[in-house]
């Protein structure tokens, strides 16, 4: 971990206008779906993350050829020559497990180590794995490395998902798109991202149908080739910047949004009292009056609340005028913004899937650490609206999915600095 930390002065209102730049998660998902085709792709409103270089570095490792300018990522994977993914860069970002399901959709075989835990708990792929020996992949662990091959071609499989796996989905998605008959995926994550993925597949020849719904159609098509496409909105990254005017009671007109894609994220934020303006690509906020507490709020799967989200709207609600409790019933370990939002005064109480967040009337600035992408924002928001100086550090976390957070804050009011 390098030792940079963010420097936040707290205490001033945020006011002003910020474009939200494409979406990590579904970027990472149609870098990988690039390999499906020996010819090159366009990837554009991509945006300048760490875990963005990562995908782009897995890739160079399997022999094809990236070149990005401005916010766009040229992909060459005509020269796809390696099928395995090196154990440093499978820790460096645990989601290229989603690699798995391109490189055999293209190469027929794999091979890569198991992915790490990570902060927020196990992070099993049981389903993946089920997922893709429903349609015929043989794949062996051991020794933490998982060996894959997928025989002949993919004729087709009904699977059923136990729960609605992002990466599952799209890995099945991917390992199914080339090949012959038709492969159904119930129980399929519906999260936007999904249909992103299925729409660049889709651009490159692939046939699915159903992306965004709990039943997905892949139907086999011989080959593909290289597309165009652009990313959607990061919903997640739009979330922070409503809670940074949400903590600080100031207002933000966001732009490059997707308003559809967040519905139950606006209603949390309309809950608690703030004005919520969303229009075609853009959202208004204003948060001009104290903030209530929401009574309970539940994540789960899309459309439900975004489990990404929960961290973020823990921090906006210590400064809520009551209690509020949060429920996180996708992961089991993410309430580890708790400990440091409470250095900054926070009256958090956290016990297994629950959080009871009581609301304080001030919050003071103190050095807090990052433990994980969402919890390092959330720990940004707190110092926004913490009396006196925050330090965040680990901001690696942050720059994982955020590109220069500390830069867009500062230019609608913040004071705040990288050091
Ligand atoms: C994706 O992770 C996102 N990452 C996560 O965002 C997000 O929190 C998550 O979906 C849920 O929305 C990317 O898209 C790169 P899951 P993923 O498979 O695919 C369990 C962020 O902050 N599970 O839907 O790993 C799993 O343990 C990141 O941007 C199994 O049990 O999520 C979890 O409890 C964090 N077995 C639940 O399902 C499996 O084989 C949801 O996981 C797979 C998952």
């Amino acid at each position: 971990m390098t030792d940079t930390r963010l420097y936040i002065e707290g205490g001033r209102k945020i006011s002003g206008s910020l474009s939200v730049h494409g979406a990590k998660n579904s970027v990472l998902p149609v870098l990988a779906a690039t390999l499906l085709s020996p010819s090159v792709s366009r990837i554009k409103n991509c945006p300048a993350l760490s875990d963005v270089y990562s995908s782009t570095r897995i890739l160079g490792s399997l022999g094809c050829k990236c070149r990005s300018d401005k916010s766009a990522i040229e992909v060459d994977a005509t020269a796809l020559s390696d099928c395995e993914i090196s154990e440093s860069l499978m820790r460096e970002m645990r989601s290229s497990i989603v690699f798995l399901g391109a490189i055999l959709g293209r190469l027929r075989r794999c091979r890569l180590s198991f992915p790490g835990g990570c902060e927020l708990g196990p992070r099993p792929i049981d389903i993946h794995i089920s997922g893709l020996r429903s349609l015929g992949a043989k794949i062996i662990e051991d020794h933490g490395v998982l060996d894959c091959t997928l025989p002949g071609t993919v004729t087709g499989a009904v699977i059923n998902l136990p729960l609605p796996s992002v990466g599952a989905t799209e890995n099945i998605m991917l390992a199914a798109t080339i090949g012959s008959g038709v492969t159904l995926i119930h129980n399929a994550a519906r999260e936007p991202e999904i249909k992103d993925l299925a729409g660049f597949i889709n651009a490159m020849g692939g046939k699915i149908s159903g992306a965004g719904s709990s039943t997905v159609t892949v139907e086999g098509v011989e080959k593909l080739h290289g597309a165009e496409f652009s990313v959607m909105p990061d919903r997640i990254v739009a979330a922070t910047y409503m809670g940074a005017a949400a903590i600080t009671g100031g207002e933000l007109m966001l732009t490059g949004v997707r308003p559809s894609d967040m519905i139950s994220t606006i209603s949390q934020f309309e809950q608690m009292g703030c004005g919520v303006y969303p229009y075609s690509d853009r959202i208004f906020i204003s948060a001009k009056k104290p903030l209530n507490p929401i009574k309970t709020v539940r994540t789960a799967p899309y459309p439900g609340f975004p489990t990404d989200c929960q961290p973020i709207l823990m921090a906006v609600l210590t400064r809520a005028r009551g209690t509020s409790v949060i429920v996180e019933n996708i992961f089991e370990n993410r309430f580890r913004a708790a400990p440091e939002l409470r250095r900054l005064g926070a009256d958090i109480k956290a016990e297994g899937r629950v959080a009871v967040v009581e609301g304080v009337p001030r919050l003071s600035g103190s050095p807090v650490v990052a433990t994980d992408l969402r919890a390092g924002a959330a720990l940004v928001l707190a110092g926004l609206a913490a009396e006196g100086t925050t330090t965040v550090s680990n901001i690696n976390y942050i720059d994982r999915g955020y590109e220069q957070l500390e830069a867009a804050l500062k230019s609608v009011g913040a004071r705040i600095k990288r050091v």
